[in-house]
C-alpha cells in the first residue's frame, strides 16, 4: 500500500477488523457493511483491510469481487471464483455448475469476502447470492462497500460502519503528501496556512483532496494556492453538495495531451482492471505519446496529429 492510503485511517482499519473478529452469530458466515458517501474511500478502507497480514492468516480463503452497479448473482460467483483460483473460468457454465465449484472450494473453510461498491437494493438478488455464500465454514466473513444505507439494511445488516470524512489535521496530512510528495520539510508558512484552508474546504473526503493536492503539486507560489483557495468551483460544490466540482477541475487542469490519455480510458468498461502496457500501446497507437514528444521537441508549435 502506498503511504498516502493509510493517512488518517488507521483507526477506522483497527474497527473494522475487530468488527472481523467478534464472534460469529448464529450463521456460518456473517457480514460487515461499510458504509459512506463516494470518495470517502471505502474502497482503499476496505483494500487496507484485505491485505492486512495478521487477516490474511486468520482467513483460509479470500476473495475479492468489485460488484459495482451490475448486480448479476451468476457472474458474482464466477468471479469469486476467479479471485480464488486466479484462474479464467468459462462464461457458458450454468450458476448451478459455478455454485457446485464454490461450495467445493470453500467447504469446511474460513473464508473472507470482499464485495466492492454494491448498489442494488433487491432482496431477491441479495437472497439469492447469500445462498451461495452459505457454504464457508464458521467464521467467514464479508465485507460489503455500498454508498446506500439502504443496500445495507437489504443485506440484514441493522448497524452498518459509517465511514467518515477524515479530521482537519489529517486533511492536511494528506494534501501535504500529495502537494510536496514526502518531502515535506521545511513546508513554507504561507503556503501551508492556504493549504491548510483549501483542505478544510474539502470536508474531510480524500478524493477531493488528492485532486486538489495533484492541482498544487508543482505550485509553489503563494498566488496560485490563494487562487485555488478562492476558486469559484467551490461553490458549486456546495450548491450541488458534491466534490464533482473539484474532480472537473483536476481534469481541466491537464494538458491536452494527458486529457487526450485520460478520455481513451472511458473506453473500458467500470472496474475493468487494464494492463498498463496494453493501454500505453494503445495510446501509441492512436498517436496520443507521439504528441508529447513533438511538443518536446518543437517548444510550443506542435500539431495534434488526430
Ligand atoms: C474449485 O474451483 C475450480 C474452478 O476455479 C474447479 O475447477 C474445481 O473443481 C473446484 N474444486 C472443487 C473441489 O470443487
Ligand atoms: C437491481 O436489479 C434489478 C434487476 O436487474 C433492477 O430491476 C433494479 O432496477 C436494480 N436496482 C438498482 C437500485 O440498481
Ligand atoms: C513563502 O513564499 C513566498 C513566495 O511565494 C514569499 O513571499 C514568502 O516570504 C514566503 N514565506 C515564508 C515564511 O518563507
Ligand atoms: C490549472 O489550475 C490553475 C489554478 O486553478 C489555473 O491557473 C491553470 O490555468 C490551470 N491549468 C490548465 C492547463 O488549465
Amino acid at each position: 500500500m502506498i503511504k498516502s492510503d493509510i493517512i488518517g485511517r488507521e483507526d477506522d482499519k483497527r474497527k473494522i477488523i475487530s468488527l472481523l473478529r467478534q464472534p460469529h452469530e448464529i450463521q456460518n458466515v456473517s457480514l460487515v457493511a461499510i458504509v459512506g458517501i463516494g470518495g470517502l474511500g471505502m474502497t482503499t478502507l476496505a483494500q487496507l483491510v484485505y491485505n492486512d497480514g495478521e487477516i490474511k492468516k486468520s482467513f483460509e480463503k479470500s476473495m475479492w469481487v468489485c460488484v459495482s452497479d451490475n448486480f448479476d448473482v451468476k457472474t458474482i460467483v464466477k468471479n469469486m471464483l476467479e479471485s480464488l483460483t486466479k484462474k479464467k473460468i468459462d462464461d457458458t457454465l450454468s450458476l448451478d455448475t459455478l455454485q457446485n465449484m464454490l461450495g467445493g472450494n470453500l467447504s469446511s473453510k474460513r473464508y473472507l469476502l470482499v464485495l466492492d461498491d454494491i448498489w442494488n437494493d433487491s432482496f431477491e438478488k441479495w437472497d439469492k447470492l447469500w445462498t451461495c455464500l452459505m457454504c464457508g465454514a464458521q467464521g467467514s466473513k464479508v465485507i460489503v462497500t455500498t454508498r446506500s444505507r439502504t443496500v445495507a439494511q437489504t443485506m440484514g445488516v441493522c448497524v452498518p460502519y459509517a465511514l467518515n470524512g477524515l479530521i482537519l489535521e489529517d486533511s492536511w496530512s494528506l494534501s501535504k503528501n500529495i502537494a510536496f510528495r514526502d518531502d515535506t520539510t521545511g513546508v513554507n508558512r504561507t503556503l501551508e496556512s492556504t493549504g491548510k484552508k483549501i483542505a478544510e474546504k474539502c470536508r474531510g473526503v480524500p478524493l477531493a483532496i488528492r485532486s486538489l493536492g495533484g492541482i498544487l503539486k508543482n505550485k509553489r507560489e503563494e498566488n496560485e494556492w490563494g487562487h485555488v483557495l478562492r476558486g469559484d468551483f467551490w461553490k458549486l460544490c456546495e450548491e450541488k453538495d458534491s466534490i464533482m466540482p473539484i474532480l472537473k477541475l483536476s481534469y481541466r487542469n491537464l494538458s491536452l495531451q494527458q486529457k487526450q490519455c485520460f478520455s481513451y480510458c472511458s473506453l473500458y468498461p467500470k472496474d475493468w482492471e487494464f494492463k498498463k502496457g496494453e493501454l500505453i500501446q494503445m495510446w501509441m497507437t492512436h498517436g496520443y505519446l507521439e504528441m508529447f514528444s513533438r511538443r518536446a521537441m518543437h517548444g510550443r508549435c506542435w500539431k495534434p496529429i488526430c
